[in-house]
């Protein structure tokens, strides 16, 4: 199998759905036992029981916690979608826009939320003085990038975002803008020695490899600055509270 493939079969999504798959079998056989033994269980009663065996092996499969309660209910959730009898058109175009939204979350386990004007504010105070480069890696639809390069006209904002329509939401914002730019692809093949302030707005599960590529790549003098997620090996040379309250805002020297 392929680095590639096999990156995406141990995304924590796909391997939720394997389980799913896996344990229909099973539940089926359990249900027809159940009526045999007439057992009265209707289509609830036996999606519960999909979603229990779901469960359990993911459990058992070490899933992280919060996934056991989506195993449960998710047959359920299936159920009453389709009870709801909408036109399939309108699940393809919903399933549509969701996948330009949130396009690779499956495997990044990085979905869209944006980070607000408090975290901008004390992004902006800590840019360095001068013709600063800064990059935020995941830019969603380009709220922090436009901001700063408003602010700063003296320095160069990127974003890089992987998602399509954010992306391109950015892209078409940042028409008259002159000193910031939107790229679409993945931050892991960027070279962070080319910027001075990488900023980030991820989730816990990057936060560890987030560090190494950073500590690999970044030059000296360089910051590295994560709004919300830690990095729990290294302990932070900044903690900033945001002016208004809110998520904290972490800083690394190199
Ligand atoms: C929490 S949002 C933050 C959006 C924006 N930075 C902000 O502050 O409002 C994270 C974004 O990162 C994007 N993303 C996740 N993994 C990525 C990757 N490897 N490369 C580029 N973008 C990524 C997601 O698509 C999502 O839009």
């Amino acid at each position: 199998m392929s680095p590639a493939l096999l990156r995406i079969c141990k995304a924590p999504a796909v391997r939720a759905l394997l389980i799913q798959c896996a344990c229909l079998p099973l539940s089926y056989a359990l249900v027809w036992l159940l009526l045999r033994a007439a057992v009265d269980i209707d289509y609830a009663g036996a999606a519960l029981l999909q979603g229990g065996l779901a469960a359990v092996v993911s459990g058992w499969r070490r899933l992280a916690r919060w996934w056991l309660a989506i195993q449960l209910l998710f047959p359920l959730a299936l159920l009453g979608g389709a009870g709801l009898q909408l036109p399939p058109g309108l699940f393809l175009t919903l399933f549509l826009v969701f996948l330009l939204i949130f396009w690779s979350t499956f495997r990044t386990q990085v979905p869209y939320y944006p980070s607000g004007r408090r975290a901008w504010d004390a992004v902006a105070l800590l840019l360095p003085a001068g013709p600063v480069r800064c990059i935020d890696i995941g830019s969603g639809l380009g709220g922090l990038v436009l901001d700063l390069a408003a602010r700063r006209p003296d320095g160069v904002f990127s974003g890089i975002e992987l998602a399509p329509l954010p992306w391109l939401v950015s892209r078409l914002r940042a028409v008259p803008v002159a000193n910031a730019r939107f790229l679409r692809g993945d931050y892991e093949s960027l070279d962070f020695a080319d910027f001075d302030v990488v900023f980030a707005y991820l989730s816990p599960a990057v936060m560890t490899a987030l560090y190494e590529k950073a500590s690999a790549e970044m030059r000296p003098g360089s910051l590295l600055l994560s709004y919300e997620f830690c990095i729990a090996k290294k302990t932070p040379d900044l903690t900033i509270q945001p002016e208004g309250g809110g998520a904290l805002l972490y800083g690394w020297h190199f």
